[in-house]
């Protein structure tokens, strides 16, 4: 007789596990790329669940891995379960079991990330008593060329970088957008959906990740009044960009939030964050188009299939996730 029991993960189960997470999606999966980050995270549990024969020997035969992230939050990734042993509720049970190691450290909320597509892993979440707090959309490109910005300054716009002076009106847009409130208020950090707080996004401004798209209606020329200012240079959308990659990529360069009024302005702000971003780098023999292997984009609204993205950009890939979240 077989028992069952949840240990954290050591190395010597990395490639009975691996055995069983290389098809899980139809694009493969990615647990072969985090494992080694995985097993040695601060402030997490990597949990593997092993089936121990008569002779004590034990099989790995699923995983599942939570992580404490900032605002008292468990960020709960990488629920894999070996198809030999599905529906014995394994993964109902390593997710209590996570859940409750979290609730000891103090943790309040509890969040993953599942594709809409994912009836299983719905399915998981709703049991849990997880909800949707936002859909985000995810699209992938590659290689990265960037198209014309036809037209774009005949509507006196303007995309640039924030500066610090521009943190209120750019916290102002934050508050007051409909999309942001749809987002949960969260952007994305290596593929943990974060709360964006404003100590974040001042940092974020600070570190230059921060585009705007501005309307520079300035009728009155020489006004000095600083309040007619801002309400004349209104922001119409916002890209927070990420240029550190994740895991063990750092060639990959993410657009983790991103809204706008219109689907043209959000094509306008991607190419140009994506110029901007590689004319920061001050190198005049930068070559934007190799230097970045894909860059991802994360939206909290859907950018559809007749998006002008979709028509002026290779989009390799592009998938709707769902963002589930529960007081724990
Ligand atoms: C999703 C997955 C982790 C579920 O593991 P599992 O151990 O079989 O799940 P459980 O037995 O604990 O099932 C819990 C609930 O999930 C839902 N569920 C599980 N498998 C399901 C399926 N094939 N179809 C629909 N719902 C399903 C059901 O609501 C189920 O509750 P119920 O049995 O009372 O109906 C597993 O199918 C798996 O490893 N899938 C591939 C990897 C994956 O998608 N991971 C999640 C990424 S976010």
């Amino acid at each position: 007789m077989k028992a069952t029991k949840f240990r954290a993960a050591t190395v010597q189960d990395k490639d009975y596990v691996l055995d069983f997470c290389k098809n899980t999606f139809r694009w493969g999966d990615y647990i072969d790329r985090v494992w080694d980050i995985w097993i040695s995270e601060p402030n997490s549990l990597f949990l593997v669940a092993v089936n121990v024969s008569e002779n004590k020997i034990e099989k790995p035969i699923a995983i599942s891995h939570g992580i404490l992230i900032p605002e008292k939050i468990l960020w709960i990734e990488g629920i894999r379960v070996d198809p030999k042993h599905r529906s014995h509720k394994l993964a109902t049970n390593m997710s209590l079991h996570i859940l409750d190691y979290a609730k000891k450290q103090g943790v309040l909320y509890s969040s993953a990330i599942v594709s809409i597509n994912n009836e299983a892993s719905k399915g998981l979440m709703e049991k849990l008593g997880f909800k949707v707090i936002s859909t985000w959309s995810y699209l992938s490109i590659k290689p990265i060329v960037l198209p014309a910005l036809n037209n774009f300054n005949k509507d006196n716009s303007s995309i640039i970088v924030a500066n610090l002076n521009e943190y209120n009106s750019v916290l102002n847009f934050l508050n007051q957008s409909e999309t942001f409130k749809t987002s949960g208020k969260k952007f994305v950090n290596s593929w943990r959906w974060h709360d964006l707080t404003e100590d974040r996004l001042k940092m974020m401004i600070s570190n230059k990740q921060v585009i705007i798209l501005v309307n520079n209606d300035d009728d009155d020329e020489d006004s000095n009044n600083q309040e007619k200012k801002e309400e004349n240079n209104k922001i119409r959308g916002v890209a927070i960009i990420d240029e550190e990659g994740y895991w063990n990529n750092q060639n990959i360069l993410q657009i983790v939030y991103i809204e706008a009024d219109s689907d043209e302005l959000l094509l306008s702000l991607i190419i140009k964050s994506l110029e901007l971003i590689t004319s920061l780098k001050g190198n005049k023999n930068y070559n934007r188009e190799n230097k970045y292997e894909r860059v991802q984009i994360f939206s909290p609204s859907p950018i559809k299939e007749n998006s002008l993205i979709f028509q002026k950009f290779n989009v390799s890939f592009a998938e709707q996730f769902l963002l589930y979240h529960k007081k724990i």
